[in-house]
């Protein structure tokens, strides 16, 4: 079994180049299916989830050449219009593709996501988007059948909650389409504007992407086009809590923050130092940090979910007594039990975690997700001893090479194989 070995204790001090967007190569990826012909996305990371999304192209009929920081997609001879279930669990953000095999082939077989480890994700706005479209849908025991025999046409759109996918999906579905559609509410985040700045140069017709009010004009056709995907400022967050957690120093390189603001408020309300020019970023942590009582996350630009976790080690090993409150996902703090094996205190009640900071201990964990997995990882650096994080395989979705990464910034963090019985520190602090 692959294992993450963390030696808690050594402070950051290095530079670093932030990778590509994942939340923005995978839309960009299941856009790639309307362009007849080849599209080079550059600065895409070899992830997990981009793996799972290029099994699903070429699936598809795509043929696709990957070189690990930028893909070909050739989606001229696109003949299917199916994603096994197989597929479709490997990910969630695979009904990202929907909206656009519908409009490649005029009808798509997807399984329902169902749902994940961060509570159940329903897709009801995309599929109520999709139908104000000329879609037809229609769900047989767990799968979607949906078509659009008169092609997809404009519509205007109101959607409830600003949800990222079904912006996403909506756009994608109508950048080749008869009329105009207008999204109403929808989802401000970067990697909207970055998908938005694809699909143009690919020959759409799209405005306000970044705003809650989307245009977007059908066009006939799409064509062949390069694009350079903007950098994960989820990862960013992480480097940065890194540095802050261990009480050291980060710069980072193609830091773009001003797609962070929120998160970099909250690390000057714990007391860091943050310097920046052009796009470089520097975090200097500040010892002890102070704790912060009114984090709530929120849909862009507020403080995003996915940094929720990061930060809860970050307060672990504030002063005095913290507060998290996640408005997004149901299950966001599932990570936190494996957290307490570190000796972290932690109380949850609902949606809110409060964090009394104190010294952590190394442990043996097992991540539960994406980012709660990462947050086990920032909290090994900073515990003293040798802790072994498990199931580090929800970890590699969205990081590229994370042990080298912050071993590269003075960690002491490496990827080995494990018995899988493996449960030492873990049977010695009961949570
Ligand atoms: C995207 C991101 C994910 C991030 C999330 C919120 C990608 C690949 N993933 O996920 O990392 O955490 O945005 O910033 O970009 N909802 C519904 N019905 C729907 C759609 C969503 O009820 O049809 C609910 C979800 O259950 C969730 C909330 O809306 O509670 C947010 O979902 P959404 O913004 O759609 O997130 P994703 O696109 O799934």
């Amino acid at each position: 079994m692959t294992a993450f070995t963390v030696d808690g204790g050594r402070r950051t001090d290095g530079t670093i180049r932030v990778q590509g967007a994942k939340n923005s190569v995978l839309p960009i990826l299941a856009a790639t299916l309307l362009i007849h012909n080849k599209s080079v996305i550059h600065n895409c990371p070899p992830l997990g989830d981009v793996d799972a999304a290029l099994k699903i192209l070429v699936k598809l009929g795509c043929v696709c050449v990957n070189d690990h920081q930028s893909v070909i997609v050739d989606a001229t001879d696109v003949a299917n219009y199916e994603i096994p279930k197989t597929l479709m669990h490997e990910m969630r953000s695979s009904v990202l593709f929907l909206g656009a095999i519908i409009s490649r082939m005029g009808r798509a077989v997807i399984t329902s996501p169902g749902g994940c480890e961060l509570g159940p994700r329903p897709i009801d706005l995309h599929l109520s988007s999709l139908k104000q479209c000329g879609v037809n849908v229609r769900e047989e025991e767990g799968t979607l059948f949906c078509s659009a025999p008169n092609g997809l046409h404009g519509a205007t759109i109101k959607l409830p909650f600003p949800s990222v996918g079904a912006t996403e999906n909506i756009m994608i579905a109508v950048a080749v389409s008869k009329g105009t559609t207008v999204i109403y509410g929808a989802a401000k985040e970067p990697e909207i504007s970055d998908l938005a700045d694809f699909l143009n140069a690919a020959g759409a017709k799209i405005s306000g992407a970044g705003s809650d009010t989307v245009i977007i004009e059908g066009v006939k056709s799409l064509h062949s086009t390069e694009h350079k995907v903007i950098p994960d400022r989820i990862v960013a967050a992480t480097y940065l809590s890194a540095a802050a957690i261990t009480g050291g120093r980060v710069c980072l390189k193609e830091a773009r923050p001003e797609y962070y603001l929120s998160v970099l408020k909250v690390f000057e309300q714990m007391g860091c130092t943050l310097t920046g020019k052009g796009q470089e970023l520097t975090l200097c942590a500040r010892e002890p940090l102070r704790g912060v009582s009114t984090l709530v996350t929120r849909a862009y630009p507020g403080f995003p979910t996915d940094a929720g976790p990061l930060l809860v080690p970050v307060l672990c090993r504030a002063e005095g007594e913290s507060r998290i409150t996640e408005t997004i996902f149901e299950n966001r703090f599932r990570f936190v039990e494996q957290l307490r094996y570190f000796g972290a205190d932690i109380n949850i009640n609902g949606r809110t975690a409060t964090v009394i900071g104190r010294p952590l201990l190394a442990a043996t964990v097992d991540c539960t997700d994406l980012r709660g997995g990462t947050a086990l990882v920032l909290a090994a650096l900073a515990a003293s001893g040798r802790s072994f994080i498990r199931e580090v395989h929800h970890i590699k979705r969205g990081y590229y090479d994370l042990p080298g990464c912050l071993s590269a910034l003075g960690c002491e963090v490496k990827e080995v194989e494990i018995d899988g019985s493996h449960t030492a520190e873990k049977e010695e602090i009961t949570p």
